[in-house]
């Protein structure tokens, strides 16, 4: 949330850039290791409609993500999608914390939860390897 104000607090259009980058990458490695790890580990676990509720949301980030690509950091449209975008994250954070971890409290033990942590963080730093390297 750090990044989202202080991009929203910046008149700066080169600045702007370089945190929606930031937060651009920051997103899609987070999303996508939920998706690959994190989520598919609580399937039966947790009810489907709310697992499908998170999986569209961070469908709905891309879509955003994507529309600020070609956006003109200068105008204020830009401002305008940030916004949406970080309250489309703010319920999503909200619902994680609120109900996927709760699952993972109730059907994970000790070990397997901290497994599963290890398993996550591992693929988001292969996903940030991947993505630099292709920067490159
Ligand atoms: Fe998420």
């Amino acid at each position: 949330m750090f990044l989202f104000m202080e991009l929203l607090q910046s008149d700066d259009p080169q600045k702007i850039q370089e945190y929606f980058g930031q937060i651009y990458k920051d997103l899609n490695v987070h999303s996508k290791a939920e998706e690959e790890i994190a989520y598919p580990a609580v399937r039966g676990k947790y009810p489907d409609g709310d697992l499908k509720e998170l999986y569209d949301e961070q469908a709905e980030m891309r879509v955003i993500m994507d529309e600020l690509k070609s956006t003109d950091p200068a105008s204020p449209v830009f401002k305008e999608k940030v916004n949406q975008l970080k309250s489309i994250v703010m319920d999503h954070v909200r619902q994680e914390e609120s109900t996927y971890f709760a699952a993972i409290r109730e059907s994970f033990s000790s070990e397997e939860s901290e497994q599963l942590a290890t398993q996550f963080k591992a693929y988001k730093a292969q996903l940030q390897q991947e993505m630099a390297a292709q920067m490159k």
